[in-house]
């Protein structure tokens, strides 16, 4: 017995220096044990970095993410129906990264970088690690440069500042997506690049977005990256670091970029997707733990950087859809306490026609204002006050009681306001002709000119100003300051004079 006891023992140390030997030589290589819905487990790999980048014998890259004491947790970045189990898994001893560049403008990528335009390859000669520190106290300043989205109810009531995170947040099919779009359209010669991330959208969706930004020109200044609604699920909660690192290359060169992330809530179930099949713990809503981080290392990222620095921004405009206008769910909650203000749309607006659907009530932006134009300041200062006390005496006239002259004047201005704010798809408004129409709404031009007609008054307007007193307008656009008041009130008066209300 003892004997036989021994010789086992001795086999047993003998198997366990050759796989000692073994294990040393597979530290760079390991072998998958378990694949499925785009994560695999693999043994070996022991030196493995946390985000590391691994490639499979298929030649799919993942990414390594939960690090164990016998196996590792990885995503796979690529199709995974062709990985079987025993297959070698390899080591690259670079941690994610993607292409970044002046070559990706115009460019249409997948979360990795690679072109999904079927325009040829992307031949970038840079690359940056997709998961980067943010910018730290001493490196940033504060916002003060305007964003123009072009949009009024936005840049009048809800200014947002290049190197601001505001969130734009609503129910599905409330009009969202179009303001990314026009904000990016509004960019076209303000020196700014646009890097617009789709998340988990239907692929037409994108093609629709990227059509436009073709047609319109502003696809030369912007990079799309898209991770489809039938990618995997790490691909979409890769896009929008992919994203922001794209935009940071551009930041550091002193440049100033925008960037979309439509939307992080599909970000945020693809993570939680992913985190269940890498068995971390749910927690609510049946998120992992980290979810909130996710939205906080992405959204630091942007920021306005200092002067030493080249004084470069990026300006982040993070998506979510909630259910039901419910902003108290976690995700919602979460990305509003992240973020520097959001611009709420109602979807009962967006169906009676106030389109685009800004509750100004609920929005805020905290840091826009000190970076608004000192015209628009002046013109719009006690605009969204005016609107919300609006929304209020309207609810309470429906009583129907007598209503004294002031009371009704405020009824009819504040309905003025609505219809002005409203504004057609794909029609971005300079600053300059923002600030001339918002005067004479509150100069009260518009008093006495039908609901119906406003917005026929306010193109009008436009043209006649541009033909008649163009110099107004570029007072506005250059020095950013509202040009001689008496000039301003005349040129208006004399465009009233021949406007003609459709009644009468
Ligand atoms: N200002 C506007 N004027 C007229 N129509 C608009 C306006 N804004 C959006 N729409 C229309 O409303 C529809 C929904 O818009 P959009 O796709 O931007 O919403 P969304 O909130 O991004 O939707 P989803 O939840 O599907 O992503 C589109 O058909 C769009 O053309
Ligand atoms: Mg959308």
């Amino acid at each position: 017995m003892a004997s036989i006891k021994a010789t086992e023992i001795s086999s047993l140390i003998k198997q366990q220096i050759e796989q000692y030997e073994t294990s040393v030589d597979v530290q760079d290589v390991g072998t998958v044990i378990r694949v499925g819905d785009g994560i695999a487990t693999a043994y070996g790999l022991e030196n493995v970095m946390a985000g590391e980048l691994l490639e499979f014998s298929t030649g799919v890259m993942g990414m390594a993410q939960n690090l164990e004491e016998d196996s590792i947790g990885i995503i796979i970045l690529g199709p995974y129906s062709d990985i079987r189990e025993g297959d070698e898994v390899k080591r690259t001893g670079r941690i994610m990264e993607v292409p970044v560049g002046q070559e990706l403008l115009g460019r249409v990528v997948n979360p990795l970088g690679q072109p999904v335009d079927g325009l040829g390859p992307i031949n970038t000669s840079k690359t940056r690690p997709v998961e980067g520190p943010a910018p730290g106290v001493m490196a940033r300043k504060s916002v003060h440069e305007p964003l123009q989205t072009g949009i009024k109810s936005i840049d009048s009531m809800i200014p947002i500042g290049r190197g601001q995170r505001e969130l734009i947040i609503g129910d599905r099919q409330t009009g969202k997506t179009s303001i990314a779009i026009d904000t990016i359209l509004n960019q076209k010669d303000q020196d700014m690049i646009c890097v617009y991330v789709a998340i988990g959208q239907k692929e037409s969706t994108v093609s629709g977005v990227v059509e436009t930004l073709r047609q319109r020109g502003a696809l030369d200044y912007t990079i799309v990256v898209s991770a489809g609604a039938s990618d995997p699920a790490p691909m979409l909660f890769l896009a929008p670091f992919t994203g922001v690192s794209m935009a940071e290359e551009f930041m550091y060169d002193g440049k100033h970029v925008l960037v979309v992330y439509d939307d992080l809530s599909k970000q945020a179930a693809a993570y939680r997707e992913m985190s269940l099949l890498l068995r971390r713990p749910p927690g609510r809503e049946a998120f992992p733990g980290d979810v909130f981080y996710l939205h906080s290392r992405l959204l630091e990222r942007a920021a306005k950087l200092n002067d030493d620095l080249g004084g470069g921004s990026i300006t982040a405009l993070p998506f979510i859809e909630t259910q039901a206008g419910d902003v108290s769910a976690y995700i919602p909650t979460n990305v509003i306490s992240i973020t520097d203000g959001q611009v709420f749309l109602q979807s009962d607006l967006f169906h009676s026609g106030v389109r685009p659907a800004v509750n100004p009530g609920i929005s805020v932006s905290r840091v826009g204002g000190s970076a608004q134009i000192k015209a628009m300041k002046k013109v719009a200062g006690t605009l969204r006050l005016d609107l919300a006390a609006y929304r209020e005496l309207e609810a309470f006239a429906q009583f129907g009681s007598d209503l004294d002259a002031s009371t009704q004047a405020r009824l009819g201005r504040g309905q003025r306001t609505v219809e002005l704010l409203k504004q057609d798809l794909n029609q971005p408004l300079p600053v300059e002709k923002q600030v001339a129409i918002i005067y004479a709404l509150t100069k009260g031009y518009l008093d006495d000119v039908p609901v119906t007609d406003c917005l026929r008054f306010e193109s009008e307007l436009f043209t006649h100003l541009e033909s008649n007193n163009n110099e107004l307008l570029e007072h506005i656009r250059t020095t950013g300051n509202l040009p001689d008041e008496g000039e301003l009130k005349a040129a208006i008066a004399s465009f009233k004079k021949g406007f003609v209300a459709s009644n009468e």
